[in-house]
């Protein structure tokens, strides 16, 4: 009964934290923070600029550990890194509660490329989701911009930009599979 009792009280503890984590995340002042933002990642978060990725509708949990991973150096992007060394954790959390509020546009792709990607993406579905619009880690890639999502591939392939699973991914994608790929997700919506 003590360790029944003593177990509640761990679960009613955990419950508060969680309801805090998420009481914590204010999208107003991710909106408010956001007006540096809106100059390359578009004002409605859909980035008009192919080598500027949209921030609409991305999962939350993944714009953070990407605004980290800037902060902290581990992803490595000239531009990104200024404006990341500036925000602590509570302005990232805001912002990609903001981000995620928004509404995605589809950036659109070559048609003909997108017939070929469309099968090639059955090998990407596990983790991104068969529509592509992701979960928690698993960002979004549905209406991405196409070629900011090939600099991306590329990047995970050569290793200059750093990920587990995304290294192996693009090691076996060839230049015609990325252009495939990546057209076929710009016309998703
Ligand atoms: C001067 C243009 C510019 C500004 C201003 C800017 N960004 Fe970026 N952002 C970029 C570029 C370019 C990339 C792609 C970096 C790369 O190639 O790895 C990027 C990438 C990102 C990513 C990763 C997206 C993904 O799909 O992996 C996030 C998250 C992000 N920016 C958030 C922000 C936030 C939040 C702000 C404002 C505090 C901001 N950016 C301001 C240009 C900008
Ligand atoms: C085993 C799970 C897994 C599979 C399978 C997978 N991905 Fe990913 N992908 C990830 C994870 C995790 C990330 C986030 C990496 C990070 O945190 O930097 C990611 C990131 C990406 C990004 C970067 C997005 C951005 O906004 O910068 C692209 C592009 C991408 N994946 C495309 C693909 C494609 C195309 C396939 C299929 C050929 C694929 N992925 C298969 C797990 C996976």
């Amino acid at each position: 009964m003590k360790a029944l009792k003593s177990l509640l009280t761990f679960l009613l503890i955990m419950t508060g934290c969680f309801a805090l984590q998420a009481a914590a995340a204010d999208i107003q002042a991710g909106k408010q923070k956001a007006a540096t933002c809106n100059g390359c990642h578009g004002a409605d978060g859909n980035s008009s600029n192919p080598q500027w990725p949209s921030l609409a509708g991305q999962q939350a949990a993944y714009p953070s550990k990407q605004l980290k991973a800037f902060r902290d150096g581990s992803r490595k992007n000239p531009v990104m890194q200024g404006m990341a060394g500036k925000l602590t954790d509570a302005d990232i959390d805001n912002l990609a509660a903001y981000f995620a509020s928004l509404k995605p546009k589809s950036a659109g792709g070559d048609k003909k490329l997108a017939a070929a990607g469309k099968n090639k993406f059955s090998m990407c579905m596990g983790c991104h989701g068969a529509d592509a619009t992701g979960r928690g880690i698993f960002p979004r890639l549905a209406g991405q911009q196409p070629a900011y999502l090939a600099r991306q591939l590329k990047a995970f392939k050569t290793g200059s930009r750093k990920s587990g699973p995304m290294q192996a991914v693009a090691a076996n994608l060839s230049d015609q599979d990325i252009a495939a790929l990546t057209a076929y997700l710009g016309t998703l919506q």
